[in-house]
């Protein structure tokens, strides 16, 4: 008979039975506390996933960064701002968009009514590529993991792919941002929307317009869900 059976007949029958630490660990189920409060998980897992983050030698930017970008915001945001990867001033201070393309991208959240604080906002990879060059593939692969456990948590309602980058890495793609914008994606059945990246914006400003747009459109998306 097995031994879980053996112990629910004695236990049945009234019998007590002391048995060794090892074997109780085998037979008894522990409950544990997560689960009747599932937000302690919910935070353990945020912590496990920034302290991955923060010791991460996964890719060979970890010998050029300053401080790992993990990302910053609402944990349970509805909107999830992606974009592609930190540049000098996120590299000094640890936290994403932080430099000037950030004070625009602080702007178009604005703009939508909302504050930094109540989005989301993260990247493709963690680490800044030297000289702001475009992430390698192999980067983005071996990031990824860390970017798709961050969306798992968060459970947006609508993700912005914020530049060509991020938008062309999430949608696995190699078509141009022109092509890819104005449309309603889905990234794991959650709406995606690819936004123009602020930098780029910072560089053509008749194109902020067409920003403008983008984030209207999002906003629709969203509003048509709920
Ligand atoms: N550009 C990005 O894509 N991400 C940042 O965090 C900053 C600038
Ligand atoms: Fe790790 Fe990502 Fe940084 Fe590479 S970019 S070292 S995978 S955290």
């Amino acid at each position: 008979m097995d031994n879980n059976l053996r112990l629910q007949y004695l236990d049945a029958m009234g019998i007590t039975v002391w048995l060794p630490r090892d074997a109780l660990r085998e037979t008894v189920e522990i409950k544990k506390v997560e689960d009747d409060f599932p937000f302690i998980s919910e935070a353990n897992n945020w912590e496990q996933l920034a302290n991955e983050v923060a010791a991460c030698t996964k890719c060979g930017l970890c010998a050029t960064r300053k401080n790992t970008v993990f990302g910053s915001g609402n944990k349970t945001a509805d909107w999830l701002f992606i974009g592609e990867g930190p540049g000098q001033h996120e590299d000094e201070q640890g936290l994403p968009f932080v430099g000037n393309a950030g004070q625009l991208l602080t702007e178009m959240i604005r703009a939508l009514g909302l504050g930094r604080d109540e989005v989301y906002i993260a990247n493709i990879v963690k680490c800044r590529p030297p000289n702001n060059r475009d992430p390698h593939a192999d980067e983005v692969a071996s990031c990824h993991d860390y970017l798709q456990r961050q969306i798992a948590l968060v459970q947006p309602k609508v993700i912005l792919a914020v530049g060509r980058i991020a938008a062309q890495t999430l949608l696995n793609t190699d078509a141009p941002l022109s092509k890819l914008r104005g449309k309603v994606h889905t990234l794991d059945a959650t709406p995606l929307i690819v936004v123009y990246h602020p930098a780029y914006l910072l560089r053509s400003l008749l194109e902020k317009r067409k920003a403008w747009q983008d984030l209207q459109f999002a906003m629709r998306t969203l509003q048509e869900q709920q």
